[in-house]
């Protein structure tokens, strides 16, 4: 078993990448203190919970589907906003579940995703140049001095907005909006005007029908009615992911209490740096995002250092090489760690790698780029019979226009419309539905390997 956490000091010592330069330790050390006295927001027992689900993603019978806002913000901690991202999320999942029929493990990107890396520490407008925005966490959006300092006290209102959130989000999915029976409604406040929304209701009738008979039969679960969810998020910023680690009665062993899940991302990911060095001490699941520049060598040294005991369920591998070149690069490295004789979830990330800027200078994505890196994707597990288990996806349940192509045939030039990310381009919700039905295609067309999960389970179970 490993030491309990490293101190903070410990860990900036390895060089933290991405960090922001507060200008008053003390009123750091104020802030942490506080933190520190805060109840979890999550309990180590739903973090080994994920973590069983997670091993049976990494087994074959199950699938991931990991989604949110790039960086959410502050302002949008409304109902409308949660209930909008948790109903594209549990429409996605349904198209899944239905169409492919394989158990969906619901993971959102949600609930402290507040915190972003950034390419470049300033960002320069004209004659003026000013400290990046690097989400809510750290600094605010509008482009003045005052908005763009670092200050630490954001990091109580991640907090605050993060309680808020799951708060709302757990009574949602056990207080009945979840139920499967309202699978319409999930849809009743739009419009339709798309084919995917045509599918989806055809979709939705079949399940009434399904839940009817089985009803009928006697068959009334409370699994209809709930539905497991979990939150996750990047965990980039130290001094919050620190305050926020707590060792667990039961286990003695240390927790990220703020998060079922968290991630190291493509650029925090050095092998001898502070988030791979906090992030080993967890107990909870943890994913960890590769990109196109990590070689199979790299991914099996960080796959050791993250998971040295291979744990089934420790480890989701997150790739977001690009549509380009998720075939070349991605085939080599899953067998690297594959030979290291771990089972770890593959999921696919087919949105970092596909970011462009329009004439117009907006960031965006291109639905078919996209669905490009999927199937890639799924083409390379097809290829080397190992489970494809999963997406990582950003998105929004509203109509953005952020992201260009799919269903609506957006153009560069309706972007305009409705530019609303604080960060990245985010699919709207008939893109998000659009790619489920893709996805679901693809791991129902019998050429992937796959275990039935019904199979699993002997005649006691039921
Ligand atoms: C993200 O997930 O928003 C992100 C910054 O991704 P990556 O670390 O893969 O670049
Ligand atoms: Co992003």
């Amino acid at each position: 078993m490993l030491d309990p956490i490293p101190s903070l000091a410990e860990l900036h010592r390895l060089g933290a990448a991405q960090q922001p330069a507060y200008p008053d330790a003390d009123e750091v050390a104020r802030v942490l203190a506080e933190l520190r006295r805060r109840p979890p927001l999550v309990f180590a027992g739903e973090c080994d919970e994920l973590r069983s689900k997670v091993a049976d993603v990494a087994a074959g019978r199950s699938f991931l589907l990991q989604g949110g806002d790039c960086a959410e913000t502050f302002d949008t901690v409304t109902a409308a906003n949660i209930r909008g991202k948790l109903r594209v999320l549990l429409s996605m999942a349904v198209v899944l579940t239905y169409a492919a029929q394989v158990p969906v493990l619901k993971v959102g990107r949600i609930a402290g995703q507040y915190a972003k890396p950034r390419s470049r520490d300033t960002e320069t407008r004209g004659a003026t140049t000013l400290p990046a925005y690097r989400g809510d966490a750290v600094n605010a959006l509008d482009f003045s001095p005052t908005a763009r300092q670092p200050d630490p006290r954001r990091l109580i209102e991640v907090y605050n907005h993060s309680a808020a959130t799951l708060n709302l989000l757990r009574a949602f999915v056990t207080g009945g909006f979840a139920d499967l029976r309202a699978v319409h409604s999930w849809n009743s406040d739009f419009v339709r005007n798309s084919n995917v929304e045509e599918r989806y209701e055809e979709l939705a009738a079949e399940i009434e029908r399904a839940l009817a008979f089985m009803v009928a039969c006697g068959v009334d679960s409370d699994t209809f009615r709930t539905v497991d969810f979990y939150s996750s998020h990047e965990a980039l910023l130290l001094e919050y992911e620190h305050a926020l680690t707590r060792i667990d009665s039961r286990t003695d062993t240390p927790y990220n209490v703020s998060a079922h899940m968290v991630w190291i991302g493509e650029r925090t990911r050095q092998l001898d740096g502070a988030h791979v060095e906090y992030l080993r001490h967890l107990r909870n699941p943890i994913g960890l995002k590769l990109g196109p520049s990590a070689t199979p060598s790299e991914a099996v040294q960080l796959v050791e250092r993250l998971d040295p005991d291979s744990e089934p369920g420790r480890l989701t591998i997150i790739s977001r090489m690009g549509a380009d070149r998720v075939r070349d690069m991605l085939p080599p490295i899953i067998e690297a760690v594959e030979d290291t004789g771990r089972e770890v979830a593959w999921v696919c990330d087919p949105m970092h790698g596909n970011t462009f800027e329009t004439s117009l200078g907006y960031k965006t994505r291109a639905f078919s780029q996209v669905a490009d890196e999927l199937n890639g994707f799924f083409d390379v597990h097809q290829e080397l019979g190992t489970w494809p288990g999963g997406v990582h996806i950003e998105l929004t349940g509203d109509d953005v226009t952020e992201c260009v192509g799919g269903v609506g045939e957006l153009a560069e030039a309706d972007l305009a419309n409705r530019y609303e990310t604080a960060c990245d381009p985010r699919l709207n919700r008939n893109q998000s539905l659009e790619l489920a039905f893709l996805i679901a295609e693809r791991l129902t067309d019998g050429r992937i390997r796959r275990v039935n999960p019904v199979q699993e389970y002997s005649a006691e179970d039921f």
